[in-house]
This record gives C-alpha cells, sequence and structure tokens, in this order.
C-alpha cells in the first residue's frame, strides 16, 4: 500500500510535468517523497526558478500563494486547503494600512508567513533567514515589521541604530515552546548545545546557543564539532537532522512543539491532489503583482 501510493504519485508528478516542494515541518513520508524539501527562503527561490507547469505545494496557505505570486503561468496545488498559518492571519490588509496611515512614509518588513494581500501592502519581504539582510539592505532608520513579533525583535537586536514598530503577532506552536521546558532539558542534557527559530519567544532565544531559520539548522548541526542537540523548531525538523547526521543525537525541546497545519498533509492527500489537480492557489492579478514586488526585493537581496 505505501509503496504503491508513493509509485502513484510519482507517475502523476510524471505526467503532469509537476514539482513536488515540501517545507522542512511537514511529515516524514511526505519530505521522503518531494523533489525538493526547503525553509521558506529556498522554497520561494524553487518556485520562481521551476519550469515545471504544476507545483505541488506541501506546506501551509502562505507558502502556496507564495508560489502562485512567483510563478503565474503555473499551476499552483495545496494539497490541504486548510492548511493555514495563525501568525499569517494575525495581520491583515485593513489592519496594515491602519498601521502605515499612524507612521507616513515608514517602510514596512513583512515576514513570508502572511497573506498576497499583505505582501501587496509591503514595501519588502523577508525570511527568517534573511530578516536580519533585509532590515540591514534599508535605508530608513525606522520601519514597521509584521507579523511576528518575536522575530522581530529578535532582528532588532543587532541594529540597535534603528528604531522598530512591531506588530504582535506571534507562532502559536513556537510559543508553546516554554522556558521551564527548555531549563528542564538542558539540565537533563547539560553537554547539548540548543539550537531555536526565531519565532521563539525572546526569553526562550536568549537561552540559545544559535537562532536561526530551519535550514539553518541543518547547517549548524551538520558542521558542529557537538554530537547532542536540543531543537526548539517545529519536530518535522526532526527528520533530515537524524538523516543528516545519524552519528549526532536531537532532542526537541519540547512536547508542544507540532504544528497542527505543518501535520495536516498525508500522502493520500498529495495522490488525490495530483488525480483531481486541485485545490489550486490562485492571487488576483493586482494583488499578485504588488506582493511580487516586495518578494522579488527581497529575492534580489543576495544570499551567503
Ligand atoms: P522557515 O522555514 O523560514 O525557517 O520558517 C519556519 C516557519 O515557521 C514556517 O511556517
Ligand atoms: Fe505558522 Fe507557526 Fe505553523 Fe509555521 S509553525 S505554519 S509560523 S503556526
Amino acid at each position: 500500500m505505501g509503496e504503491d501510493i508513493r509509485n502513484q504519485i510519482k507517475e502523476l508528478l510524471k505526467k503532469h510535468n509537476a514539482v513536488l516542494l515540501a517545507h522542512n515541518y511537514m511529515r516524514d513520508e511526505v519530505q521522503e517523497i518531494a523533489d525538493i524539501t526547503g525553509d521558506s527562503l529556498a522554497l520561494s527561490i524553487e518556485a520562481a526558478k521551476t519550469d515545471a507547469d504544476v507545483i505541488v505545494f506541501c506546506g501551509v496557505h502562505f507558502m502556496a500563494e507564495s508560489a502562485a505570486i512567483l510563478s503565474p503561468g503555473k499551476k499552483v496545488l495545496l494539497p490541504r486547503a486548510d492548511a493555514g498559518c495563525p501568525m499569517a492571519d494575525m495581520v491583515t490588509a485593513e489592519t496594515l494600512q491602519q498601521l502605515k496611515s499612524e507612521h507616513p512614509g515608514v517602510p514596512v518588513v513583512t515576514y513570508v508567513n502572511s497573506s498576497a494581500e499583505v505582501k501587496a501592502y509591503s514595501d519588502i519581504c523577508c525570511t527568517s533567514a534573511n530578516a536580519l539582510k533585509v532590515v540591514r539592505s534599508l535605508p530608513a532608520e525606522e520601519l514597521i515589521f509584521v507579523p511576528d513579533r518575536n522575530l522581530g525583535r529578535w532582528v532588532a537586536k543587532f541594529v540597535p541604530e534603528k528604531r522598530f514598530i512591531f506588530w504582535e503577532g506571534y507562532c502559536p506552536t513556537h510559543e508553546r515552546m516554554t522556558l521551564q521546558a527548555v531549563l528542564q532539558k538542558k539540565q537533563e542534557h547539560p553537554d547539548a548545545l540548543f539550537i531555536c527559530h526565531p519565532e521563539s519567544a525572546p526569553q526562550v532565544s536568549a537561552l540559545a546557543d544559535h537562532v536561526c531559520s530551519t535550514s539553518g539548522m541543518y547547517d549548524y548541526c551538520r558542521t558542529s564539532s557537538a554530537k547532542k542537540f536540543i531543537i526548539g523548531t517545529e519536530a518535522g525538523i526532526l527528520y533530515k537532522l537524524r538523516l543528516d547526521s545519524p552519528d549526532k543525537e536531537f532532542r526537541l525541546a519540547s512536547p508542544a512543539l507540532f504544528c497542527p497545519n505543518m501535520k495536516l498533509t498525508s500522502l493520500e492527500d498529495v495522490l488525490l491532489s495530483l488525480q483531481t489537480l486541485s485545490p489550486v492557489v490562485t492571487v488576483p492579478e493586482e494583488i499578485r503583482l504588488k506582493a511580487k514586488g516586495a518578494l522579488d526585493r527581497m529575492l534580489a537581496i543576495p544570499r551567503d
């Protein structure tokens, strides 16, 4: 049954000239079958450059929307239409416009975990992998940062010369990782390094040996001489961390690090999506063009 469904998916991918992209938080079996896995930045870049006709995006809605913004000629499928991101829903085009009107002329930096409409009202996007570079690229001394208060405050620590207007959005999954849980894990494993995502609460990231995006964690753990790590991000990351470094030990910082939305997509959903070529994610052209401007400005910033 398991092998059969994988073969059916592979055949349909070939038939439709489709590419399967999966975020690093997806279920293990979805990451295993994906053509490309990655963090939000890597997947945006892949979506922009692929010559496939169909993109099957195994992730959450805003990621598929970014693919639709960057690849207008392609069909973008999100196998689970109900896979959303609560943080992205914490800011709307209306509430952002209100904030902008209170701070005329102040540029808006928007985390990609946001809707196409919100991106359309933004000057530039960022991901957790490039947020600091994006902020540093702006000549302005003051900026609006939406929607993640934790990523925003983490970045702000490195650019004391700039003034930030924060939005109080947050990732419920990362904020469920409490200081107590991390302290307890560190006590149980005093020889482990603690690595966490910048969506974590400030008191948690203050304890970290390294703070980085999901792909940053792979690089850091693979190249580090340490043998043991406490991981402070969504559990899906463990799949490739363990694959990359089978000789190292990885412990989740808290059992609460499960994002229900990231865990929705099953192989059955992927198969059904390829059989029906739905659900399709689209963005109205007027919004798409404006949102693309904000994403393009981000993508124009050179990677390391
Ligand atoms: P990155 O993959 O950019 O690190 O983002 C994590 C995340 O929370 C996506 O929802
Ligand atoms: Fe959104 Fe957090 Fe889930 Fe990422 S982990 S999709 S930010 S709720």
